[in-house]
């Protein structure tokens, strides 16, 4: 199935990205405030699947609304984008589909309630097919980099969890596969929550993608004895200068792959792009609770009360950056200018 989706019956049905790779469990949900906790709590995760999470949450909270014109609705569905926005700082996709879907609202001629609840279900299924259109978009534009016996590094999971359906990183991983190239992946588990772990070597594995789990420690080694031909990563949010913001660790693997002349890649739908933000520097980054380091899959590993500092995202400065593959082509530097044309295209 996919990551989400619309269930006719009007609820929305997301994997708890949680109980992976050990349990395959689907949750329900017909309350707003139920999505936007899911979220938060990270059931569902990466950007693109957080903002299609957050379209179908304002069509429940549309469903949900006893207003009885279209104005009271649409104060009802300001106050549930207020929730929502609360929920995952980072990730600009959040905040990208709750303002398509407070437009859509706004522009709407639909005179009686009904009709525009329909409208935004409507659109919110509009916003999670684009997604996988443009995941497939961008799966193309990248495997033109990737060569025949190619390692490829990746952090984090920005795949077909992270969206509605086929990934962005590893939208360009499948791409490549399903062109029988013969690629190999170099995943890291990505600490504290262990995407790569649990999420990306799922993925790769239930899809016979050839593959090897390294901890994050490794990349560096792996780097420098020329083990790794290309890194893609990808992005909470993107900023007008191409910084990339994501997964905490990617910063790391960047410098490093510039010292050993390996390319580094984001892949990024033109939504994760934030051109109101002029430098990564202006990008909120989310911290996280303690808990997730001192106890990694609910298991002990820190003396109890110590202090943690728990970042969940860095900002790598674009120099580190070859090149943006979006789903309208990729951009080089200088990215303020290919950026926006990619955006406007
Ligand atoms: O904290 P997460 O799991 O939501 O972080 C996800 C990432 O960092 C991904 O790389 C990013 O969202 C891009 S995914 C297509």
């Amino acid at each position: 199935m996919r990551t989400i989706e619309w269930d006719p019956k009007g609820t929305v049905k997301m994997i708890d990205q949680r109980k992976l790779p050990l349990e395959f469990v689907v949750v329900e949900f017909d309350d707003y405030r139920d999505v936007a906790r899911a979220i938060h709590d990270m059931y569902i995760r990466g950007a693109p699947a957080i903002g299609a999470a957050a379209a179908y949450a304002m069509a429940l909270a549309a469903q949900q609304s006893s207003a009885t014109t279209p104005g009271g609705l649409i104060g009802d569905l300001r106050t549930a984008a207020d929730i929502l926005r609360g929920t995952r700082p980072t990730a600009v996709n959040l905040f990208w589909a709750l303002n398509r879907m407070l437009r859509t609202a706004q522009a709407s001629e639909t005179k009686d309630v009904e009709g525009l609840v329909q409208e935004l279900v409507a659109e919110a299924e509009q916003i999670a097919g684009e997604d996988i259109e443009i995941n497939r978009r961008m799966g193309a534009y990248g495997a033109a980099l990737v060569e025949d016996e190619f390692n490829i590094l990746t952090h984090c999971n920005a795949g077909a969890l992270a969206t509605v359906d086929y990934g962005t990183a590893l939208a360009v991983v499948r791409a490549a596969h399903e062109q029988s190239k013969r690629i190999h992946v170099w995943v890291d588990e990505t600490r504290p929550r262990l995407q790569g772990a649990r999420l990306t070597a799922w993925e790769l594995m239930n899809e016979g993608i050839p593959m090897t789990l390294i901890a994050d420690n490794v990349a560096g080694h792996l780097m420098r004895t020329g083990k790794v031909d290309i890194v893609f990563v990808g992005s909470d949010r993107t900023a007008a200068n191409g910084d990339v913001a994501n997964k905490i660790g990617t910063y790391k693997l960047a410098v490093v792959a510039k010292e050993n002349g390996i390319p580094f890649y984001a892949v990024v739908p033109t939504s994760t792009i934030d051109l109101s933000v002029p430098t990564g520097d202006d990008i909120p980054i989310e911290e996280r609770s303690a808990d997730e380091v001192t106890h990694p899959g609910g298991c002990q590993v820190a003396p109890d009360g110590v202090q943690v500092l728990n970042v969940a995202f860095d900002v790598t400065p674009h120099r580190y950056v070859t090149g943006i593959v979006t789903e309208n082509g990729i951009a080089y530097p200088p990215f303020r200018r290919s950026l926006r044309q990619m955006v406007e295209a």
